[in-house]
């Protein structure tokens, strides 16, 4: 077997000394694939992302089981950058701003160019290393073409991709050139099976598919509810090839998180954090990374217009939010950083008095500091645009000592799953956030413990190593497999 991602499970950091320092990453594949274990035999290929990785790979270190791809940086930056962050992710979380975004000009086409080149040397890769009729999981929106190119390469492998975000309505997707567009369908059609992290996701994808070339590309979703397959004749293919359609709704690693989260490490942070927030006051509570779908900035307008609306919750509340920077080498995710920062600080300057400040705003990562913030939370804010999923919907029942509300965006993947206990709220309505954190605030001990207690079991139904067993028994059934 064989996993391919842009981000791997380990990174490399050079020391002062000139010594390599190895740090192991987190995540749903990272844990869904430690859980099948090392002697699986699996091969994980990805990007080399660091001056640390590219060190590493010019070193010959590395770990079992890990092939670094040392893609020159030009092209890794046009690609990851340039089409992944900039385009395909704002695409599918619907981000564009008109009239400015989206220009798909020269510049746009000579990113492309190297988007196609670093796909392709990830199939290539992939097709050196694996073994005969070997099952490839090719992972998110980073590695769209990857699918075909393997195909070509070698028909004999089982191949499945899986997307970690949402997938854009047909009607927004069609801002893409329809080459793109094209090639971007295509590409992942030419995987055994598809999967996506909700029904609605999937179902955004077929719509598209649809859409390019209805007579090549044939959908069927006999229940609407239910994705199922779709056939298609591609050039290079033999006719009527069969694409499975998969919904894989990732969920919280409950032993993990419940053990992590009391060991001494995060027992410190949570002392250092009580006394941030003071004594006898609701926490609510936000962990994202500083990145445009997770509506940050909103939240703080919402938190604003609750200390309006509700004069009563000043210095009776304060609003913990983790802001961890993402993707800093794109001036927008860097002006949005700034934005959530410049927001934060209007706030406890209008509202703060010398004992209260309503905004903790943290910047730094700090995985045991955002565990301590989920013991501690009265309230957790979850409103992105749109999600994938979002785990931090999931993981803060889990884990919150007393049980917390939720206040959950519609938009969110994890709404399909925990939409009947969170309260629901509309990510671009202030009013109605604010509305909803109210209600959050003011929920009975009780209700708030049960609801919790159901949270946190919906939250857990499909952990991160089943949800990968899953796939890989779905591929082994359903690859070559006529429809
Ligand atoms: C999303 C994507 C992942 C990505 C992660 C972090 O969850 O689906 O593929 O790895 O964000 O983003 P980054 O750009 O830092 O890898």
């Amino acid at each position: 077997m064989l996993v391919a991602s842009n981000r791997g499970p380990v990174s490399y950091e050079v020391r002062d000394d000139g010594s390599l320092h190895s740090k192991r990453g987190g995540g749903g594949v990272v844990s869904g694939l430690s859980a099948i274990g090392p002697d699986a035999g699996a091969l994980w290929v990805c990007s080399a992302l660091s001056d640390g990785d590219r060190e590493a790979v010019r070193r010959g270190v590395g770990e079992d089981g890990v092939l670094m791809l040392d893609i020159p940086a030009d092209v890794h930056a046009d690609a990851y950058n340039g089409i992944a962050n900039s385009v395909l992710w704002f695409v599918h979380h619907m981000l564009y701003q008109t009239p400015l975004e989206p220009v798909f000009d020269a510049e746009f086409r000579r990113q492309w160019a190297s988007y196609e080149a670093y796909n392709r040397a990830f199939a290539e890769a992939l097709a050196g290393q694996a073994a005969p009729g070997a099952a490839v999981l090719v992972q998110d929106y980073h590695l769209c073409l990857v699918p075909g190119m393997l195909r070509e390469l070698r028909p004999d492998l089982r191949i499945g991709h899986f997307s970690h975000t949402p997938w854009a309505p047909a009607e927004y997707f069609r801002m893409l050139p329809d080459d793109i567009r094209a090639q971007l369908v295509w590409g992942m059609l030419g995987a055994d099976r598809l999967a996506f992290l909700t029904r609605r996701w999937a179902h955004g994808f077929m719509t598209c598919a649809n859409e390019i070339d209805a007579e090549r590309i044939q959908v069927y979703s006999p229940v609407p509810s239910e994705p199922k397959h779709i056939r298609h004749t591609g050039t290079g293919m033999p006719p009527l090839r069969t694409t499975w359609i998969g919904v894989h709704g990732l969920g919280a690693d409950a032993d993990f998180l419940r053990a992590r989260s009391h060991e001494a490490d995060v027992d410190e942070r949570m002392a250092a954090l009580r006394g941030e927030i003071g004594e006898g006051r609701k926490a609510i509570v936000r962990v994202d990374r500083t990145e445009l779908s997770k509506n940050i900035v909103r939240g703080l307008l919402a938190y604003r217009q609750l200390l309006d609306d509700h004069p009563e919750w000043r210095e009776r509340v304060v609003h913990v939010a983790f802001a961890y920077p993402s993707r800093q080498d794109l001036a927008v995710y860097r002006d949005y950083t700034a934005a959530v920062q410049r927001l934060a600080e209007e706030i406890n300057s209008r509202y703060g008095t010398p004992g209260w400040t309503p905004v903790v705003l943290h910047v730094k990562d700090d995985f045991a500091r955002s565990l301590a913030a989920y013991r501690l939370a009265d309230v957790a804010l979850v409103n992105p645009i749109r999600d994938g999923m979002n785990l931090v919907a999931k993981e803060v029942p889990v884990v919150s000592d007393e049980g917390c509300a939720l206040v959950l965006s519609r938009e969110a993947g994890a709404f399909e799953e925990l939409g009947e206990d969170a309260l629901a709220v509309n990510p671009y309505d202030v009013m109605d956030t604010a509305r909803a954190l109210h209600e959050a605030l003011s929920m009975g001990r009780e209700e708030r413990a049960e609801r919790s207690k159901r949270l946190a079991a919906a939250a857990t139904a499909l952990p991160p190593a089943q949800w990968f067993l899953d796939q890989l028994h779905a591929l082994d059934q359903e690859a070559g497999q006529p429809a």
